[in-house]
């Protein structure tokens, strides 16, 4: 696949095997009171045996069943009935999810009792959290990963529907923008990837990534409201200057149609600490808040935000002005900072607001001129 970064995104030229291959524009990218939930949870041997298949369906079920049943003991004949398997294949199902972390208690003879759920992002516990979204109904886990982005790509290219994520618990080759890389570890972010496929005209994606920058700012508030996430232009989102989320919009497109996106979100969220070549320029909220989150609680938090606001975008009605007045007023660097591009060093000047189209605006010496691609670093 071929694939050329431009401004805050990557656009893709289709890969070798669709076809008929259309015409591609670059365009910048710019109660349950007995469950506990359980943060920790982490056994590394079995996570690693998964590779990059698929997580196995029926350990969610077995993880919905005993939630269905809090205060009983479920028999194994029971569970088996229940998933479509044998007893022995439940025992064997029981122990994998307890090499995962997942606090069963019992035996065949006795049956099983869920003493309480990991943090993991399963479809089976995100799923009914996600209902009337079009994220509800295609959620793929997976425990170890190369990169969600490429997964959902080639998902997508492949033809999966609108509204399908792909989520990892961890990503071996998280990508980030330009040629950067996406630090990834095991189930302490949010390693998340949608596909989209707006009836939008292509220069309208900036708008989508600048709104999902505000989905991940409504999640986090949803869900610890003293923590105030700041907005970087176009799709960085930090805490007291330091970088919690990042944002990798990828599309195919024709000249004047999308084709699909995938959006590309990575949240740090129970990070402990970072390399030190990180530590001056990343954090966590665990870090920011010193307490551990519910990557659940999170992730479910995001996609039902993403989800309003692709819906309001798409129905128009004056979302596109919404969107880049909210961007503003959550944004404490796109008026008034002064700014320099990394990629082109003399490219600088003070921040002056966002254009109509939601690009970055900077005063320099010869005038008011648009950022369309390139990282913002602030003076
Ligand atoms: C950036 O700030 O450079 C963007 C980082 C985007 C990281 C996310 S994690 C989920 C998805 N899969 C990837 O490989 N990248 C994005």
């Amino acid at each position: 696949m071929q694939q050329c970064h431009f401004g805050h995104g990557a656009v893709h030229l289709l890969p070798n095997y669709e076809s008929p291959r259309p015409f591609v524009v670059w365009y910048p990218l710019p109660d349950n009171a007995r469950i506990k939930l359980s943060l920790k949870h982490r056994r590394h041997d079995t996570w690693h045996k998964s590779s990059a298949s698929e997580t196995d369906a029926r350990l969610g079920h077995i993880v919905h069943v005993l939630m269905g049943y809090p205060t009983l003991v479920i028999s194994g004949t029971k569970l088996a009935q229940e998933i479509g398997t044998t007893r022995s294949e439940v025992w064997r199902l029981v122990q994998s999810l307890r090499d995962l972390g997942v606090h069963i208690e019992g035996h065949p003879s006795s049956g099983y009792q869920l003493a309480s759920i990991p943090d993991l992002l399963l479809p089976e516990m995100l799923n009914p959290l996600l209902r009337g979204t079009i994220f509800g109904a295609n959620v793929h886990h997976y425990y170890h990963a190369g990169s969600t982005n490429t997964m959902a790509l080639e998902a997508a290219a492949a033809g999966a529907s609108e509204g399908t994520v792909f989520l990892a618990e961890q990503q071996t080759a998280g990508r980030g923008r330009g040629s950067n890389t996406w630090r990834s570890a095991e189930s302490v972010g949010i390693y998340c990837s949608v596909v989209l496929r707006p009836n939008l005209p292509p220069p309208d994606v900036l708008t989508l990534t600048l709104a999902t920058g505000l989905a991940v700012h409504s999640a986090i508030q949803e869900v610890d409201s003293r923590v105030l996430p700041d907005l970087k232009w176009p799709n960085d989102v930090l805490i007291y200057g330091k970088k919690v989320c990042g944002i990798l919009t990828e599309m195919v497109s024709e000249a004047t149609r999308v084709r699909h996106i995938i959006m590309g979100i990575g949240i740090n969220v129970n990070h402990a600490d970072f390399p030190a070549e990180l530590r001056p320029i990343a954090t966590s909220l665990r870090m920011t808040t010193g307490t551990e989150w519910s990557r659940i609680e999170l992730g479910a938090a995001l996609l039902k935000s993403l989800d309003r606001e692709y819906k309001a975008l798409l129905r128009g009605n004056g979302a596109h002005t919404d969107i880049l007045r909210r961007f503003e007023q959550h944004s404490s660097s796109v008026r008034g900072r002064d700014i320099w591009i990394e990629e082109n060093p003399d490219l600088r000047g003070t921040t002056e607001g966002l254009d109509d189209r939601g690009f970055l605006q900077i005063r320099t010496r010869e005038g008011v001129k648009p950022i369309y691609s390139g990282t913002v670093r602030l003076k």
